[in-house]
């Protein structure tokens, strides 16, 4: 038996991580933060000076750059790159990178790769729509936009990244857009999701509910 994955996903700093990182972790799950995959295509095209119209360097990039998760932190090339990848400036070239068809092919295997038993909780954008479409459960996280925003410039703030908080409100914004808008696997709400908005709850009502869900549907 295949073991079971719980798919959230969502808009950017609606929770996703922060929500399925604890549930991984109530419930001796494996993790995987997709946008950190996306994130550094992005860095490591940087940094090989690939440009982020050049889709086939960008799939050359994402299909040969040697990455690493241990202890909650990310490798690229041997480099502990974890607090360069949350830079909003890497979101944003994230979401570039994201939008190429070709990118994304080169890394499904590789998030599939992260299924193991006892089961795996995996965030991002198209992780029950694309990626493991048969999740067990199926979370879209979202909150308002402004909401959203706060929680983003304190993260970044706390990082000691200073950021202007118009700022911040319109690089999610852009990058909300661009992540509806592509043609593929665009993030939007499937039927087949539950809807949990983070607007008004804190991130232990978040995750109750969702362990709740899955509660309720594995019978454990
Ligand atoms: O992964 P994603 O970008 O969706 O968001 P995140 O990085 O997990 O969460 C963004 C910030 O919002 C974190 O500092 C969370 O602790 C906070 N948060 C919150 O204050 N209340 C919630 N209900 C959910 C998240
Ligand atoms: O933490 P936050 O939600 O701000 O971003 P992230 O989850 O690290 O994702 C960065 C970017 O990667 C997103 O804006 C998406 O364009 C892209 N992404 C995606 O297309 N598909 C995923 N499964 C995860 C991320």
């Amino acid at each position: 038996m295949t073991a079971p994955v719980i798919a959230i996903d969502g808009p950017s700093a609606s929770g996703k991580g922060t929500v399925a990182e604890r549930v991984a972790r109530a419930l001796g799950f494996h993790y995987l933060d997709s946008g950190a995959l996306y994130r550094l295509v992005a860095l490591a095209a940087q940094r090989g000076g690939i440009a982020l119209d050049d889709v086939p360097g960008l799939a050359r990039t994402a299909g040969a750059m040697q990455i690493e998760f241990r202890e909650g932190r990310a490798w690229l090339s041997g480099e502990d790159v974890s607090e360069a990848l949350r830079a909003e400036a890497v979101g944003v070239a994230a979401s570039r990178v994201a939008a190429a068809p070709e990118v994304r092919a080169c890394l499904l295997d590789r998030q599939r790769g992260f299924r193991a038993p006892p089961g795996l909780v995996a965030d991002g954008r198209d992780m029950g729509s694309v990626v493991f479409p048969d999740a067990a459960l199926k979370v879209f996280l979202t909150a308002g936009v402004e909401i959203r925003a706060q929680r983003r410039h304190k993260q970044l703030m706390e990082k000691g990244m200073y950021a202007k908080m118009p700022d911040v409100v319109e690089e999610l914004r852009q990058r909300d857009d661009r992540d509806m808008k592509r043609t593929v696997a665009p993030l939007k709400h499937y039927p087949d999701a539950v809807f949990l908005d983070t607007t008004a709850i804190s991130v232990d009502e978040a995750v109750a509910s969702v362990l709740a869900e899955w509660r309720n549907r594995s019978g454990k």
